[in-house]
């Protein structure tokens, strides 16, 4: 587990930005997969906002995905996956005396075709945000499906295709990044380490 952890922080800390190949299990990434699944079926879950003074047209040129918190309360495999978040928030104020002492995590969904165009993840009014953490849930993701992740963190941005198990780490008020079309849906869990 800490090899994961240490794979996260150390790219951050390095070149802005940490990968982790395998950061959840196949196991746990199936179960989630299977929750995110049953969650848009049943029709959980919502577009995505992005402000209060956005309207629900606007908020389509800006990104496209479909969201729903996750609660340890709802699934095994949510509760899972929080708890790996709360062993590697423990690891990084332990190792970086980092501070988090909240987080927030959504099933994202992005339709074949739609977007989130370029941002960064802290707002103006809600400086709460420290660190982003993308974990992916595809299943057999290829380059040709597209759906990168652009992070512009050095002189051209990188390049991340959302295969299922890796997870992206970097922090919420310095890297902005884009999520690029793809030609089948895109599934990930996106969140945010805080500091309130
Ligand atoms: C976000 C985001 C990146 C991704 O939800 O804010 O930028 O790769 N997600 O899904
Ligand atoms: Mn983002």
């Amino acid at each position: 587990m800490e090899d994961k952890f240490e794979a996260l922080i150390e790219g951050l800390l390095e070149h802005q930005f940490g990968l982790a190949n395998a950061f959840i299990s196949p196991e746990l990434t199936a179960a989630l997969r299977q929750q995110l699944v049953y969650l848009y079926e049943s029709g959980a879950m919502k577009p995505a906002g992005i402000g209060q003074h956005f309207t629900y047209a606007k908020n389509l040129k800006i990104r496209g995905d479909m969201i729903y918190w996750l609660e340890k309360e709802n699934s095994a495999a949510e509760k899972a996956f929080l708890e790996q978040i709360e062993a590697f928030i423990d690891y990084l104020n332990r190792t970086c005396y980092a501070g988090i002492n909240a987080f927030e995590f959504h099933f994202a969904r992005y339709e074949t075709g739609s977007f989130y165009k370029r941002h960064l993840d802290q707002f103006k009014s809600d400086q709460g945000r420290k660190f982003s953490l993308v974990t992916y849930l595809n299943e057999d993701w290829s380059a040709s499906d597209s759906g990168q992740l652009l992070l512009f963190s050095g002189e051209k941005p990188v390049e991340i295709y959302p295969t299922g198990g890796s997870a992206v780490f970097f922090k919420s008020d310095e890297v902005e990044h884009e999520v690029k079309p793809a030609i089948r849906p895109r599934l990930s869990i996106a969140g945010w380490l805080k500091r309130i």
